[in-house]
């Protein structure tokens, strides 16, 4: 039996709109792929109503990791994941983003020594401690082929000493899946809320550095209920944050709505037709800049700088965010612009590459070999 072409590993919510578009565009050219879905994200709201969502095939293999420390659930991931790489060796292996799902993957592959590819190589927001920062690094020092999203995130693989030839700009695979999907994003519940307030922000906050203690929650709570006097706020709460922030108060803040974590066109069709988004969430500035909505991002620092210079996401602390909110929705947006190959083909441009990486045939390389 001839070797399986590509494993690729998912695991939690923000893989599965990368991989949905470099699973179907290796499939529609006869690529063999097996698909692991590590269990990192096991809820339906996170995992599987993505799953029905994108139209992803059921994975191959379910590993069910679930949560832990993050000592406890990368060990839990190298060992089942070295199993299943074992019994199903590929010629690569393919790895989308920063989670811990990424990281473990990752290591399991090079030191079994089947190449990697990594989907989304190159972002860095100069913050190790960030668990996605400590991710993206190892991810990329031990990968054999790097598709980055942005010409940034290029540079920085070439400053940190990656061969030029490791490289492909291939454009953002998670931006294939907004545009393919964006006639069927689901406006019932903006137009729930609209029928009843003028217009609302989204919120989306879950880092660790935002929700893990009492003390960022309830700050984070007093904040929230600030911006609720001027505008009604719709917070899918995920949850790593829950208990934290309920504790503070969430709940009782008037001019807000509390929902479950949605399922990816629900929660599309929301910030689609939202005034604003405030997050904490890496995937979300980059939803917005296609959208056009403006994006209020409370954090420090950024892995993706061009969603900043093209003008829909800015950086905000907690004491500013309040009246950046206020002079943006006052004022509009601005002039913005979409990043270059942003446009709904990178799946297809990534299928190209990681064909190269495992297509050439051994006996024409054996031959160009010889010749040379
Ligand atoms: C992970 C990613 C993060 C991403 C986020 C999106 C890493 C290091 N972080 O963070 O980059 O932005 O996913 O969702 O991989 N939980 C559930 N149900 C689930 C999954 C998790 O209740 O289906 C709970 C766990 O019990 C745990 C918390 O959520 O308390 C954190 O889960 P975990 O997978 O460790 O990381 P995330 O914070 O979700």
């Amino acid at each position: 039996m001839s070797r399986l072409d590509f494993l690729h590993v998912v695991g939690a919510r923000p893989n599965f709109p990368k991989a949905a578009p470099v699973l179907s565009a290796l499939a529609v050219r006869g690529a063999t792929q097996r698909l692991v879905h590590t269990g990192q994200h096991y809820d339906d709201s996170l995992s599987e109503s993505f799953f029905r969502d994108l139209g992803i095939r059921h994975p191959d293999a379910n590993l069910n990791i679930g949560s832990g420390s993050h000592a406890a659930q990368t060990a839990a991931l190298l060992v089942a994941l070295e199993e299943e790489m074992l019994a199903h060796p590929p010629k690569a292996v393919v790895v989308y983003g920063d989670v811990n799902s990424t990281l473990a993957a990752t290591l399991v592959a090079s030191k079994l020594q089947f190449p990697i590819a990594h989907v989304e190589a190159g972002l860095r927001s100069g913050d190790r401690a960030m668990p996605e920062e400590v991710n993206r690094i190892v991810t990329d020092a031990l990968a054999a082929s790097l598709l980055t999203t942005s010409n940034d995130a290029t540079e920085n693989l070439i400053r940190e000493g990656h061969g030029i030839e490791s490289i492909a700009m291939v454009g953002n695979t998670m931006i294939d899946s907004l545009l393919r999907l964006r006639p069927r994003f689901d406006s019932s519940l903006p137009s729930m809320i609209e029928n009843r307030h003028a217009g609302y922000l989204v919120v989306t906050i879950h880092r660790p550095v935002n929700v893990d203690s009492a003390r960022s929650a309830s700050r984070v709570v007093r904040v929230l209920a600030e911006l609720a006097e001027e505008t009604h706020l719709v917070f899918p709460v995920h949850p790593r944050g829950r208990r934290n922030l309920e504790s503070a108060g969430l709940a009782s803040i008037p001019n807000l709505t509390l929902t479950n974590p949605l399922p990816y066109l629900e929660f599309m069709g929301l910030v689609e037709s939202s005034l604003g988004v405030v997050t904490d969430s890496g995937g979300v500035q980059e939803e917005t800049t296609v959208l056009g909505v403006p994006c209020f991002t409370l954090r420090t620092t950024t892995e993706r700088p061009v969603t900043v210079s093209v003008g829909t996401n800015s950086l905000v602390s907690l004491e500013s965010v309040v009246s950046t909110v206020s002079a943006t929705l006052a004022n509009g947006l601005g002039p913005y612009a979409i990043p270059p190959l942003w446009d709904g083909n990178a799946g297809l441009r990534a299928a190209n590459v990681l064909q190269n990486l495992v297509g050439v045939p051994a006996e024409l390389s054996a031959t160009e070999s010889n010749n040379g």
